[in-house]
């Protein structure tokens, strides 16, 4: 009985010994790099920007209106074209004028938006958003000061590493459990 124990055991530090093996190998490929982080990702293609700055640095709007599930559920939802509508229905652009007049034609058209997405956790990793809300982590300590610093979400401003993730619940004093993360 004993021994199985300490087997299962030995079988797990083999797994952190090699995680630990590629996140050295990760960071040393990444000193060497000019700008190690935030992570670049490959290219997006998007129907065109949206530009958060003007809506959350000018406008005062909070992220929840947009991203209307993130308090409660796992995922923190991207808006549908009715909530753009609330407003660009009348309020016209300047500079992306265009764009507006895009987004009226997907209303017109009665299609969704096909935003592409940039955060993406592995398959295997389950992460609540609801639960890091409740707990009070705040948007800007993984998405950095977006409307602020970021205008158009162009790339991922943590590593979303097991790495990251077990630091900053190591730091909170949140669960390190395997089974927390992975199903
Ligand atoms: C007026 C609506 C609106 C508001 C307000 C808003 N967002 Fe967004 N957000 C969007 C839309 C639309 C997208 C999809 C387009 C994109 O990814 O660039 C998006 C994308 C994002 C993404 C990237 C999602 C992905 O694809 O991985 C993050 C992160 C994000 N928003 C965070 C925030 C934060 C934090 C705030 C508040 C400081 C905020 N947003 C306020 C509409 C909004
Ligand atoms: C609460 C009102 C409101 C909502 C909701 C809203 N916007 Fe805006 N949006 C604005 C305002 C105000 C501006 C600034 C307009 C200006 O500067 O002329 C703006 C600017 C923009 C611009 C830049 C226009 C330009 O020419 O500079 C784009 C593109 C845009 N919004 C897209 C969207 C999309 C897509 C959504 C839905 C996900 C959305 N907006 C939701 C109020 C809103
Ligand atoms: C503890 C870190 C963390 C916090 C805090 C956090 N996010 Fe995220 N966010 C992530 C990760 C990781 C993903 C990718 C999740 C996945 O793939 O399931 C993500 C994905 C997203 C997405 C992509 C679309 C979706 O439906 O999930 C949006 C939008 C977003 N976050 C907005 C927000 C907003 C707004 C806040 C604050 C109210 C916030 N996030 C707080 C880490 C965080
Ligand atoms: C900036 C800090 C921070 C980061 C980064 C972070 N978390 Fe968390 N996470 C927390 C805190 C704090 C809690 C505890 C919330 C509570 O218990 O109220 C939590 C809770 C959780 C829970 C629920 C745990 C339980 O006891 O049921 C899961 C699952 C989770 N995080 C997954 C992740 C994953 C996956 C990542 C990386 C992709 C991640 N977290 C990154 C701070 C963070
Ligand atoms: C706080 C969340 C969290 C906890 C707790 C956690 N993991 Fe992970 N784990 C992740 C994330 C996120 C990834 C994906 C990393 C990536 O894609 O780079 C991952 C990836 C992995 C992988 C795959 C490695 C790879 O190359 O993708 C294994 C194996 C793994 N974890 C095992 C474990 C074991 C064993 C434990 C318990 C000792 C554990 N994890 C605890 C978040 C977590």
């Amino acid at each position: 009985m004993k021994k199985q124990v300490l087997i299962a055991l030995a079988a797990v530090f083999a797994v952190l010994a090699s995680l630990a093996f590629v996140q050295a190998q990760a960071s040393s490929d990444a000193a060497d790099d000019t700008d190690p982080s935030p992570v670049q990702v490959p290219e997006r293609e998007q129907p065109f920007d949206f530009p958060h700055e003007p809506h959350v640095a000018v406008n005062q709007i909070d992220c929840q209106y947009c991203h209307f599930s993130v308090e409660r559920s796992r995922s923190a939802g991207v808006p549908p074209l009715a909530t753009c509508m609330g407003c660009h229905a009348y309020v016209d652009g300047e500079a992306q004028a265009g764009d507006i007049a895009t987004l009226r034609q997907f209303w017109e058209d009665r299609e969704a938006i096909p935003w592409s997405r940039v955060y993406k956790v592995a398959d295997h990793v389950y992460f609540p958003h609801m639960r890091h809300i409740a707990g009070g982590v705040e948007c800007a300590d993984c998405h950095g000061q977006v409307g602020e610093e970021i205008n158009v979400i162009q790339r991922v401003e943590q590593p979303l590493t097991m790495g990251w993730c077990l630091n900053c619940h190591l730091e909170m004093d949140a669960s390190r459990d395997c089974t927390v993360c992975h199903y």
